[in-house]
């Protein structure tokens, strides 16, 4: 990207930085959602580990969200048969995916990769709070350019917490971009910090 680009883009997040100071990133807020889903009651009471319904998250970019089969697993005995239940037997039926709300979505724009994250040794709890005392999901950090920037800014220089407890990646095929800076203008530039790594 060009350098008129590049502070052309800035100019526009500063501005977008301004307007959207003031608790206006909704953490806390809990979307509208077809079920009352409570992961108080899943994760917490009952105990489920989030990868049973969020399969993909160590290895892809998207966490990935249960079907309805997976939910009727259990509430095809468990309550069989109930009007706040019915968008599962409809998805099933009708061979849909449930269509949940999301309290996380970041703009088109931004490029986020749930497996570099957990290889890194990061927990889900880090970014989204005490999910398993939630009785509906909301954010529990603003996910603002600032807020990923600060924890990329230590990773870069090795300080991030948990660090030191990163496990070995499975084949060694993924070269850690904590690690990794650039040349530029005489100016080296940390992987983790350059617009083009979390910009498309
Ligand atoms: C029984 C299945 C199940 C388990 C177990 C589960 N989740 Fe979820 N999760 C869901 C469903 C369904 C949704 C969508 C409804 C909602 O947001 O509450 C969801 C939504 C989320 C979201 C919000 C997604 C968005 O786009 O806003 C996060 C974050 C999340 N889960 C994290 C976790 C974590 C962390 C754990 C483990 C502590 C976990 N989940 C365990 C089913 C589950
Ligand atoms: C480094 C921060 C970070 C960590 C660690 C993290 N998440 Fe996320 N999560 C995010 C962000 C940011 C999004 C929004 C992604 C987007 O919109 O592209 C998200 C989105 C989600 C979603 C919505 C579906 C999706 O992938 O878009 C679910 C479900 C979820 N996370 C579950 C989890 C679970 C379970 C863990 C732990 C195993 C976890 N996350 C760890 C930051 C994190
Ligand atoms: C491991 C079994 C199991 C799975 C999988 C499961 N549930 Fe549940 N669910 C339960 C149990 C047990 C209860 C609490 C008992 C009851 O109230 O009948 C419950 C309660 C609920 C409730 C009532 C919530 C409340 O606040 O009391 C809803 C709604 C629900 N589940 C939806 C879902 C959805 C949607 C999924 C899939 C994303 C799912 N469940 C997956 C076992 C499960
Ligand atoms: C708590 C610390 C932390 C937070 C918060 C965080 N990251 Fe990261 N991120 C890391 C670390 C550490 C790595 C490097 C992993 C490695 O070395 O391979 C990374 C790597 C990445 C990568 C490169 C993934 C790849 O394919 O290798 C992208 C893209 C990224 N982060 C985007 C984001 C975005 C966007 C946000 C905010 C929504 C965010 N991160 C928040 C710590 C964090
Ligand atoms: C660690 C990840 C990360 C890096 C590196 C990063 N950004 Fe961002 N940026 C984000 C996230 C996340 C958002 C979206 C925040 C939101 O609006 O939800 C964002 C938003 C923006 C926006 C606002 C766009 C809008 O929605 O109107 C601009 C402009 C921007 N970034 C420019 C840059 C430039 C220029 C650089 C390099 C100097 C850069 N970013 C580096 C994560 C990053």
């Amino acid at each position: 990207m060009g350098m008129a680009a590049v502070s052309a883009m800035l100019g526009i997040g500063l501005a977008f930085a301004h307007a959207r100071s003031g608790g206006a990133w909704a953490v806390g807020r809990p979307a509208p959602q077809p079920i009352p889903f409570s992961h108080a009651v899943h994760a917490g009471g009952l105990g489920l580990d989030c990868r049973f319904c969020h399969a993909q998250v160590e290895h892809a970019a998207a966490a990935g969200m249960p079907t309805a089969e997976t939910c009727l697993g259990c509430h095809a005995r468990v309550w069989s048969v109930t009007a706040q239940l019915a968008p599962l037997t409809t998805a099933l039926a009708q061979g849909t995916p449930v269509v949940w709300s999301s309290a996380h979505r970041l703009p088109d724009h931004v490029r986020f990769h749930h497996g570099a994250h957990l290889h890194a040794g990061i927990g889900c709890q880090t970014c989204h709070g005490a999910v398993e005392a939630m009785p509906q999901t909301v954010r529990a950090q603003t996910l603002s350019m600032g807020w990923c920037l600060d924890c990329h800014r230590q990773a870069a220089t090795h300080e991030a917490a948990g660090r030191a407890e990163t496990p070995p990646l499975p084949d060694g095929a993924r070269i850690g971009l904590a690690a990794q800076t650039t040349m530029h203008e005489g100016i080296s530039i940390p992987a983790l910090t350059r617009c083009s790594t979390c910009h498309r």
